[in-house]
């Protein structure tokens, strides 16, 4: 039965593409274990680590004016150095991570943006 195995090798061939689709948006994972604690999976923030902070929650908040007018340049360069209460990254995420955290926090940015 030799066009079995020809056709079972075509259907995994053929789902590819899909699994490759599902796979997690590059940053995602860096995102979720550094920033989502403060920020929230979607970046609107978490009420109680704001409360936790003693700070405005809307500072966690990545969809507020100030942050989308931020370039990506300048949202990397506060990640990487911290401001306020926000963590400095520089020393605790790999270069690479970085820039798709940024990536992956724009991304955010942009459905929170859109959601308005
Ligand atoms: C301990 C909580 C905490 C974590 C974790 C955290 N942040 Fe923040 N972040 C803050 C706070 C607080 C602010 C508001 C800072 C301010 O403007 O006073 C902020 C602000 C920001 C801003 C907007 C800068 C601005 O002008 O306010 C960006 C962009 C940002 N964080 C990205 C990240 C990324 C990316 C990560 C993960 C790598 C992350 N944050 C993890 C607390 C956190």
């Amino acid at each position: 039965m030799r066009w079995r195995a020809t056709t079972i090798a075509f259907v995994i061939a053929s789902m590819q593409p899909l699994m490759a689709g599902a796979q997690d948006a590059p940053g995602k994972a860096a995102y979720d274990k550094n920033c989502a604690s403060c920020h929230g999976p979607d970046g609107a923030g978490v009420a109680k680590k704001a409360a936790v902070l003693k700070i405005d929650p809307a500072l966690l908040n990545m969809g507020r004016d100030e942050v989308a007018k931020q370039t990506k340049e300048e949202k990397k360069e506060i990640t990487l150095n911290g401001k306020n209460k926000m963590p400095a990254y520089g020393k605790k995420m790999a270069a690479a991570d970085v820039d798709a955290v940024m990536d992956y926090s724009m991304s955010l940015i942009a459905k929170l943006r859109a959601g308005k």
